[in-house]
């Protein structure tokens, strides 16, 4: 789950019309307040209309994109407000990593919507808890188990044999559809979450009956209800989030479309968990996830195994096919970095498959990969915090209660600290130390004590897969692909998927 802002896009009339006055007496009065206890000022205010705040120029637009415009003229930092809420939204590296790591202790706590309340039953997946015990046991489990370098070692194989698969399926399409565009996450995406399935229950199901629902599903239909469902709940609008104190007004079609989402979701991973405890029963004991948390059984109840087996097949599914997607996107369109990259990979592998032994040799490849995270960071805004205690940021006080934006694409796009950062160059990225591998590079995966657990998984797929891709066909965009480049709602996965013409470029792979 990496989703972070509820969208402005439904505001309700109700929500208007109630409490706008003693709300605009309330705020005065708090803010007088705050202004007394700290010697610092507050942030710039972005001016916004009473009530509402600036709710409507969030409306319909990639709030990440307004945030970063708003910083050409507040500056780094400024405050804002959504509905009710105070936001200070964060635009450049440093005030950002002085909330991620100096000022942790201050704004650890998590601010979740609605929908993302019901989604994780209340912060019961790592990336959506707040710092306390809960969250230290379950990273550790983790870790251990699939995220950290000796698990992502073990799983070695399972990726393999995912790129084998991607490179496959692409070669029968070249062979049998030569000139016809490839949708390449049809691919790519199941083959994912084939491999995302076997880290966490050690099985790549391609059905399974599941009794609470009654039928019988396919592979793509557990991926639509494990993964694209939540993605699209998590961004849902429930206009209650910006408005509070008006939470008592019902909202039934929201709540029934959430608790929907989660019931299907409930009954298929408890389906896919009883499976393999039969497979535990019989003796038969694999290197995954659940064998690591059921064994782990005294300490968790079953809901947060269920909930933490779900949390690292979501992240797994998403974040890296964003990634791969644009980069292939990217090089497509670019025939000179596509063949500079293929150069630096002849050179160093000759007529050798790239493998992960390979990558710290592989400078360009790892340029491709840190731009494409800078670019189309995709995770565009961090998952809200909350200010549980006065801090300051940026030379600025922060009052208690405050919600934290930190807007990773703002500061990947900031134009002091990257020379034309609407280009996409790889090239600002070489010329590091040779044998290294660096994950960031960028702030694409956070920082701080809370930054992403699968950053290396993350690496490792996304370079290898991209490589190969390179090293086997040459690509080139389908017809119009060129501008089909808008994203879905907040997001920046792209809207429609990547048509592109591949041509293999022999037989020897
Ligand atoms: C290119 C791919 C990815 C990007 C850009 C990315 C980015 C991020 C970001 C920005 C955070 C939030 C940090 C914060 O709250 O301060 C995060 C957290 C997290 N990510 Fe990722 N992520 C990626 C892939 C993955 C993968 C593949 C997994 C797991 C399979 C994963 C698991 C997590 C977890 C568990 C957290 C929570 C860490 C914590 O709170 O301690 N991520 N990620």
């Amino acid at each position: 789950m990496h989703q972070a802002l509820p969208p402005a896009a439904a505001i309700g009339g109700p929500a208007v019309a109630l409490g706008g006055v003693t709300l605009f007496f309330i705020s005065k009065y708090i803010k007088d307040q705050q202004k007394k206890s700290s010697s610092l000022p507050l942030p710039p205010e972005v001016p916004g209309l009473p009530v509402i705040g600036n709710l409507l120029e969030l409306k319909e637009k990639k709030p990440y994109k307004t945030f970063t415009k708003w910083a050409e003229k507040y500056g780094p930092i400024y405050s804002m407000r959504a509905g009710s809420n105070a936001m200070v939204v964060l635009n450049s590296n440093d005030v950002a990593k002085e909330a991620m790591v100096t000022k942790y202790s201050s704004i650890s706590t998590r601010k979740l919507s609605n929908a993302l309340k019901i989604l994780t039953c209340d912060k019961s997946i790592v990336a959506m808890s707040d710092y306390d015990e809960f969250y230290k046991t379950a990273k550790g489990h983790l870790l251990t188990s699939t995220l950290g370098p000796n698990a992502q070692k073990l799983h070695r194989v399972h990726r393999d044999v995912m790129i084998n698969n991607v490179c496959n399926q692409f070669r029968a399409h070249a062979n049998t559809n030569p000139s016809v565009a490839v949708n390449f996450r049809n691919i790519f995406e199941s083959q994912l979450f084939g491999l995302s399935l076997k880290e966490a229950i050690g099985e790549d199901v391609e059905s399974i009956y599941v009794e609470e629902l009654g039928i019988t599903l396919s592979g793509q239909e557990i991926f639509q209800i494990l993964v694209m469902d939540p993605m699209e709940g998590a961004i849902d609008v429930d206009w209650r989030d910006f408005f509070p104190y008006l939470k008592w007004i019902p909202n039934q079609a929201f709540e029934i479309r959430i608790e929907q989402m989660y019931y299907r979701r409930q009954a298929v991973m408890k389906a896919l968990i009883d499976k393999q405890k039969k497979r535990i029963a019989s003796g038969k004991n694999i290197k995954c996830y659940l064998d690591h948390l059921l064994s782990e059984a005294d300490t968790l109840s079953e809901q947060q195994i269920l909930m933490l087996l779900w949390e690292a097949i979501i992240e797994s599914a998403d974040t890296t096919l964003v990634t791969v997607e644009w980069a292939m996107l990217e090089l497509s369109k670019d025939p000179n970095r596509q063949n500079r990259l293929l150069s630096e990979i002849q050179n160093v592998c000759g007529s050798d498959k790239v493998t992960e032994e390979k990558l710290c040799h592989l400078p360009y490849l790892a340029g491709v990969f840190h731009e494409t995270l800078r670019k189309h960071s995709p995770v565009a805004i961090v998952p809200l915090r909350y200010v549980h205690e006065e801090a300051q940021l940026g030379g600025y006080s922060i009052p208690q209660g405050t919600e934290i934006a930190i807007n990773i694409y703002g500061c990947n796009m900031d134009p002091n600290v990257w020379d034309r950062p609407e280009e996409w160059k790889p090239e600002r990225f070489v010329g590091g130390k040779e044998g290294t591998l660096e994950l960031h590079k960028t702030l694409a995966f956070g920082g701080g004590k809370r930054v992403c657990a699968g950053a290396m998984q993350a690496m490792l797929i996304s370079c290898i897969a991209i490589a190969r891709l390179v090293q086997q066909f040459e690509w080139r965009l389908g017809e119009g692909e060129e501008t089909n480049v808008d994203t879905v709602g907040l997001t920046t996965r792209k809207l429609h998927p990547l048509l592109t013409i591949i041509n293999p470029r022999g037989e020897e792979f």
